[in-house]
């Protein structure tokens, strides 16, 4: 098994982001010098992904725009002698094999996952929600490839969540393998705590296999009335082997307010060019508080 696609889900509406995501989609808000599907991106070909396909809507067609070249941008940049900024400019156009497709109606994550089904054709692929940037030594998407790869498996990205948070998010039924590593036989989407299997959450990445599409398209709509990829899972780990990988990094979900503005304070902390102005920033600010 050979994971060489990436489906990267993009279409959604941002209403948790409005109302700057009213024109803007929220996969190109600056996270401080990139937009965040360019931290997608990235980790998905260093997990050695070669093509990726990102669905999108009739409002995001920026994200297209972002990933071409631009000559006249490009031509000045030359002429005024930044070098720098030229570079930059041309690595994200050549990051990676780029496709696209719509997802014509806004019906969930499941749906605009099997707008992929064409692209996909006959092979295992990777999954990265257009929200979700990870930090980690090795790339969390790679972390996953490597499982589903040595187990023959399709795998979701889990880690543990507080028993109060669970209810945001999809909570896996799993039996140890090997450290990190469990085996899934069921999950459920947005429980409520008496109703959740463990504390481990699905965040963000996966690596499915084909079988994922036919399931889809026979799913009924769930949670809040969108066809839920949590539901399709459901019927992938019952009908084939799936992992779960408790992921080693930091996972920020940039699609909430509060998750942008993490990620945005860590990010440029880290950051050559801001992060010694910014630790004195915070440090006056702190002590006037
Ligand atoms: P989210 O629920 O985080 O995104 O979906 P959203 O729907 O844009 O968010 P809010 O709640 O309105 O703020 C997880 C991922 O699935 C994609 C989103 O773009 C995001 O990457 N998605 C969601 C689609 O591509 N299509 C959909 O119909 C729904």
């Amino acid at each position: 098994m050979k994971v060489r696609k990436a489906v990267i889900p993009a279409a959604g509406l941002g209403t948790r982001m409005l109302p700057a995501t009213k024109t803007v989609p929220k996969e190109m808000l600056p996270m401080v010098d990139k937009p965040v599907i360019q931290y997608i991106i990235e980790e998905a070909v260093a997990s050695g992904i070669e093509d990726i396909l990102i669905v999108t809507n009739r409002a995001k067609s920026a994200m297209d725009d972002y990933f071409d070249y631009y000559p006249e941008l490009e031509t000045r940049l030359n002429q005024a002698g930044k070098d720098k900024e030229l570079a930059e400019v041309r690595q994200a156009a050549d990051l990676a094999n780029i496709f696209y497709v719509r997802q014509k109606e806004t019906k969930g994550l499941g749906h605009a996952i099997w707008r992929a089904k064409r692209f996909v054709g006959d092979e295992p692929f990777a999954v990265l929600l257009g929200d979700d940037i990870m930090r980690a030594e090795k790339p969390v998407t790679k972390q996953l490839v490597e499982a589903a790869e040595k187990y023959d498996a399709s795998a979701v990205g889990v880690q543990k969540v507080s028993t109060q948070a669970i209810s945001r998010y999809s909570s896996v039924k799993v039996d140890a393998l090997e450290e990190r590593i469990y085996a899934v036989s069921d999950m459920n989407e947005k429980p409520k705590p008496e109703e959740m299997f463990s504390n481990f959450a699905i965040l963000g990445r996966y690596v499915l296999t084909p079988e994922i599409f036919d399931i889809l398209e026979q799913v009924k709509p769930g949670y809040g009335g969108e066809i839920q990829l949590t539901d399709g899972l459901k019927e992938l780990c019952q009908k084939r082997r799936m992992v779960a990988v408790d992921f080693e990094g930091r996972r920020y979900d940039t699609g909430n307010l509060n998750g942008f503005l993490e990620a945005t304070i860590d990010f440029a902390l880290d950051h050559p060019g801001t992060g010694p102005w910014l630790k004195r920033f915070i440090q006056e600010k702190a002590a006037r508080m």
